[in-house]
């Protein structure tokens, strides 16, 4: 039941080695695809890094630069271990993927385009919850790194995240039980 689904999907970081087919990632891509969408726009874009590959071991040193250079903390060990870590979870995700989102032709459809784009993302992560895969939707440091043209996005597109995509290990089980604030505290009935 889609109720059931969207109550117990939970963001996952923590992945077994299990790959993750390219069958499956279309399978999701093609879920993401029937969010809704304000004017038939259509406006994401999903961008793969195959696992082991020259363009995920590239993104993975960028952000490895990026964290090094931008953590706050002035430690230098810190900055070292923090940027290996970012590095070593992008090069370890079994599945990694970035996902933008189209400028509209005004200020208006280009928010819709992006409100539509993580309605996409949305539905991504329930069809992967569905097929028991985990997603990890981050818009820290992959998307601060500013991988962009590196990995072939238009310059115009706006970054909406990047997903840490695989099969969930039993670290994830242990993960604390996550809230929501009641319906009546976040309803105005009028
Ligand atoms: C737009 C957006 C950006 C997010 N960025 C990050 C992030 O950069 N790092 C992170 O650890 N989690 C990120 N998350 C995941 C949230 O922290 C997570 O959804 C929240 O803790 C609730 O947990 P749940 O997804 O298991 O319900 C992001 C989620 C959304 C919707």
């Amino acid at each position: 039941m889609v109720l059931d689904a969207i109550r117990a999907r939970r963001t996952v970081r923590d992945f077994t080695e299990a790959p993750v087919r390219d069958s499956t990632l279309e399978l999701l891509i093609e879920a993401a695809t029937w969010a809704p969408n304000h004017r038939s726009t259509e406006p994401w874009r999903f961008i793969v890094l195959g696992k082991d590959g020259t363009m995920r071991n590239k993104v993975a040193q960028i952000v490895h630069d990026w964290t090094y250079e931008n953590v706050k903390n002035p430690n230098p060990e810190r900055r070292t271990s923090s940027a290996k870590s970012a590095q070593k979870e992008i090069l370890d995700a079994p599945a990694f993927m970035y996902v933008y989102s189209m400028q509209g032709r005004n200020d208006e459809v280009t928010e819709e385009n992006y409100a539509a784009t993580s309605c996409a993302i949305q539905n991504l992560m329930l069809a992967a919850h569905s097929l028991g895969v985990g997603v990890g939707w981050s818009t820290g440091k992959p998307c601060l790194a500013d991988v962009g043209t590196a990995i072939g996005a238009e310059p115009d597109w706006d970054i909406v995240g990047a997903l840490y995509i695989g099969y969930p290990d039993d670290q994830q089980a242990k993960q604390p039980e996550v809230k929501r604030a009641s319906v009546k505290d976040v309803t105005i009935w009028s």
